[in-house]
């Protein structure tokens, strides 16, 4: 009677990786519990998701190696995984479900970054938006419903909602990772992507410092008044000072990701005895809606979802 927050499956969405082949299920060793799926295996997920009541998919690819190349140019390839994808689930389920796809060149490029970079490896952050707009538009024209960009360079969002607007996207949404740190979280991920190998350095010139708060609003405000629909921050449990300065700043659709690392915490944690693995995530799930966020991406969607309707 007392309760002022409630968690339910509505508030999450559900982040996938897609893989090649057919009839594909890999397991991801640092994310147990958590596979990656042919494009195939993906639709049955996004219909599983539907009954379960979750209304958004995150989409990420695990992009063959031979297609990876310095500046990303297969995430311009309109028949690639993540095309392929959208386009299964939108014939396959239409709008029962949201398809919301991440724009950054990490899956893509063999240095792992989510740019172009020069000689020394440093981001080229014009250079990059530019293929970041050809990726959206991508995206779009395969069927996205939200384009999430996670790359984290100045001045996306602007060219990214200017492209859709004469592309003949209007419609489409974005939703952007306006406060992504640079974090130690993301091992797994990049393990899913097949990234973490090939990763030269690390992502400090361009994700934010995780000592800092007051510039998470400012970057929040660069990406609203550029034409974002909604933000982002991530990740999750260790900013969640931040989900609550955003929305009270601003007042607009929040969301926060409880990232990879996040997850393998919780797990390793059940896994251990240490903890007991529903209670772990519906407490930290429904802490980010105590924290002020409209909704998790989380890699326990399903999961949570099913303990919630009991
Ligand atoms: C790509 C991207 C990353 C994540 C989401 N999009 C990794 C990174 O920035 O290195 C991380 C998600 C997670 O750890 O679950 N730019």
């Amino acid at each position: 009677m007392v309760r002022e927050t409630a968690l339910t499956p509505a508030d999450l969405i559900w982040p996938l990786f897609v893989t090649d082949g057919e009839g594909v299920e890999e397991p991801i060793g640092t994310l147990p519990g958590v596979s990656r799926w042919s494009v195939d295996n993906i639709v049955a997920r996004a219909k599983e998701a539907i009954d379960l009541g979750i209304p958004c998919l995150a989409l990420f690819p695990n992009t063959p190696g031979d297609m990876r190349d310095a500046t990303g140019s297969h995430a311009l390839d309109s028949d690639n995984l993540m095309c392929r994808a959208i386009a299964a689930i939108k014939q396959a389920c239409g709008d029962e479900i949201g398809v919301l796809t991440d724009v950054a060149l990490d899956p893509y490029t063999d240095h792992g970054q989510d740019g172009l970079v020069d000689d020394g490896g440093y981001v080229l952050n014009d250079e990059t938006v530019e293929v970041l707009v050809g990726q959206a538009l991508n995206q779009a024209a395969a069927g996205a419903d939200i384009i999430a960009p996670s790359d984290m360079m100045d001045g996306r969002i602007g060219a990214i909602r200017n492209a859709l607007e004469s592309e003949g996207h209007a419609n489409v949404q974005i939703m952007s990772y306006a406060a992504k740190y640079a974090s130690a979280f993301y091992g797994p991920f990049r393990d899913a992507v097949g990234s973490r190998g090939l990763l030269k350095g690390d992502k400090k010139t361009y994700q934010m410092d995780p000592a800092n708060g007051d510039e998470a609003l400012r970057e929040v405000a660069l990406d609203l008044a550029e034409g974002a629909d909604s933000v982002m921050v991530k990740p999750g449990l260790p900013y969640l000072d931040v989900v609550r300065a955003v929305k009270e700043s601003f007042g607009v659709p929040t969301f926060a990701y409880q990232v990879s690392g996040e997850y393998a915490m919780i797990e390793a944690a059940a896994a251990a005895g240490a903890g007991e693995r529903d209670a772990l995530v519906l407490e930290t799930l429904t802490a980010f809606k105590r924290a002020g966020a409209n909704g998790v991406l989380t890699y326990h969607a399903a999961h949570a979802a099913r303990l919630l309707h009991g």
